[in-house]
């Protein structure tokens, strides 16, 4: 990963530039070829939300054409996917933990960084995705928390570099890797979440992944799994 890199000043987003780099006919960028910017004038993140970028963040893209095994990508690694980069994100920043899937918090329960992957199906597989990370190293949002608040030293390009290191290792890593990675960085197993459905807010206990990555929650209406969107963390 980073082998291909582009640094870009200001783009609409990385995600994009990834997408037309992977179409660009004179040269195609190849597996693992990474858009880094310093600034996206439409940076999105999940569920059609914005993602800003203020002036010390830190937002890229890597191009996935095929999966650990040089195959298509299958819906079952795409499922797992996010969560493997999670727990490189979380490995590099060294501080906090996952919130499920992917949200990396800061030990008191802020945002420090978001990750977005965005795949090309056709039918069952993808022969192409884009991830696209972001971290607040050096500010933040509004109620949000950035790196320097832990670790003041630490540059973006070195984030960066540790960052595609880990990236190299756990999106290559096998399922059962991926899922211990996962709880070892879990903020999520054990506490009290609250779930969206289609009757309104439920409560539970979260109490593990199934072996899709899906979150297993433990509610007064039964055992739910929870393989879309999102949940809040709510007490201790
Ligand atoms: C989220 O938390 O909802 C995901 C945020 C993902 C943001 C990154 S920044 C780099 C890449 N380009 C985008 O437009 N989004 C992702």
């Amino acid at each position: 990963y980073g082998g291909e890199l582009r640094y870009l000043g200001t783009t609409s987003s990385t995600q994009d530039e990834a997408r037309r780099w992977a179409d660009d006919p004179q040269q195609p960028g190849s597996h693992g070829a990474v858009v880094v910017a310093e600034r996206q004038t439409a940076g999105r993140g999940r569920r059609g939300r914005s993602w800003q970028t203020t002036g010390g963040t830190l937002v890229f893209s890597v191009l996935l054409r095929c999966g650990p095994r040089g195959q298509p990508l299958t819906l079952p690694e795409l499922a797992l996917l996010p969560l493997a980069a999670g727990v490189a994100v979380w490995q590099a920043a060294g501080v906090g933990g996952l919130k499920w899937p992917n949200d990396l918090l800061s030990p008191d329960g802020r945002k420090l960084a978001g990750i977005l992957l965005e795949a090309d199906l056709r039918g069952e597989e993808a022969r192409r995705a884009v991830l696209g990370i972001g971290i607040n190293v050096g500010a933040a949002p509004d109620g949000a928390a950035h790196l320097h608040e832990f670790r003041p030293e630490l540059t973006r390009a070195e984030l960066l570099s540790d960052l595609l290191r880990e990236l190299r290792r756990w999106l290559s890593a096998t399922p059962d890797e991926i899922l211990a990675g996962w709880r070892a960085a879990s903020l999520t197993l054990g506490r009290r979440v609250r779930l969206q459905t289609p009757t309104g807010p439920l409560d539970g206990i979260a109490t593990d992944l199934d072996a899709h990555g899906s979150l297993l929650v433990s509610t007064p209406e039964g055992l739910r799994t929870v393989s879309a969107g999102d949940v809040q963390l709510i007490g201790d």
